[in-house]
């Protein structure tokens, strides 16, 4: 399968065909590192990592990952370029593709920016734009999750059942782009997605008729509910995680009182008896514990966070060598 030169900007604009080779790519690269196989499969080449957020995984995976395929990773961030000074993403899309083999970004604070802006990078882009999380879709970290889904149920996740929950954190307000991210994607597997939030947590609207369109071509099923309880019962697999509301990502004293009136909302051992007996906990982390889930579950047998964190660094490593 030839993918060089594609764009990875939403797990939309991909076939479950190729994301599955993507997948299966990921599990090979994770073979040779773990053996110490050597891979420079991208010698010399370079790749700019531009950040108008903080990350711990995102980066470091990237990072790491174009150090062991032979490539090198530019870190960027808005206050040490001209983006502070508002320099345009045409500009920034002719030039930075000029310099190298592939460009990736994470713009994911506000809802309506992060996504239009890759997309403007990418039309005038002569390499490959990856996503590193925008304000729609995270799409290096559900691949991961779904490479992670496969290790644990195999490869066919039909009939699979996972609830995606809001949960209380009492910090910002974080992207939507996870839970979108998952309810778009794992239906196109067959996988039952049950979403639960409280109200004025919405996504956004046509991420969830994406959700519905993908359930019925795929398989899988989509329906969203107002408690944390019925999204748990008989789940193989949850995945509480707090996001903002959407009036609220520009008031954020205003989105953290509204929060507070959830602060139930926290995935703990009650909860996860709810679930089936071989229960997978899973999140993109970082995890708010003590708010969004107790130790005893992100620290439990049921939680796979660890092993999910760890295949960001094969399945981003995987798009870049395929990509670029
Ligand atoms: N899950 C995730 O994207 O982590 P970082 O924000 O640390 O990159």
């Amino acid at each position: 399968m030839n993918l060089k030169g594609r764009d990875y900007i939403a797990t939309q604009d991909w076939t479950t065909e190729e994301l599955q080779y993507l997948i299966d790519r990921s599990s090979e690269l994770k073979g040779q590192f773990k053996t110490g196989k050597a891979h420079r499969l991208l010698q010399d080449k370079t790749i700019f990592l531009f950040f108008l957020d903080k990350s711990t995984r995102t980066r470091n995976s990237f990072e790491a990952g174009a150090t062991q395929l032979g490539a090198h990773a530019h870190f960027i961030d808005a206050s040490t370029s001209q983006m502070a000074h508002g320099e345009s993403p045409k500009d920034m899309g002719v030039i930075l593709s000029s310099y190298g083999h592939g460009i990736a970004i994470r713009h994911d604070l506000f809802p309506g920016e992060g996504n239009t802006l890759m997309r403007e990078v990418a039309r005038h882009s002569d390499v490959p734009v990856i996503n590193m999380q925008c304000d729609i879709d995270h799409p290096c970290q559900t691949l991961a999750d779904l490479m992670t889904m496969q290790e644990i149920f195999g490869r066919d996740l039909k009939g699979l059942k996972l609830a995606v929950s809001w949960a209380y954190a009492p910090s910002y307000a974080k992207p939507m782009s996870v839970p979108q991210g998952l309810i778009t994607l794992m239906p196109r597997f067959g996988v039952d997605v049950t979403l639960a939030h409280p109200p004025g947590y919405e996504l956004l609207p046509d991420q969830l008729e994406l959700a519905h369109a993908n359930a019925e071509a795929g398989g899988g099923k989509f329906e969203i509910v107002d408690n944390m309880e019925d999204s748990f019962e008989g789940a193989h697999v949850v995945y509480p995680k707090s996001w903002g509301a959407f009036d609220y990502f520009k008031k954020p004293e205003e989105g953290l009182a509204l929060a507070k009136q959830y602060d139930n909302w926290i995935c703990d051992d009650r909860l996860m008896k709810l679930a089936d007996q071989n229960v997978k906990y899973m999140h993109c982390l970082p995890a708010d514990r003590g708010n969004e889930v107790t130790d005893e579950v992100i620290d439990g047998i049921h939680s796979v966070v660890y092993q999910e964190a760890e295949n960001r660094l094969h399945t981003c490593k995987a798009i870049m060598a395929e990509t670029m």
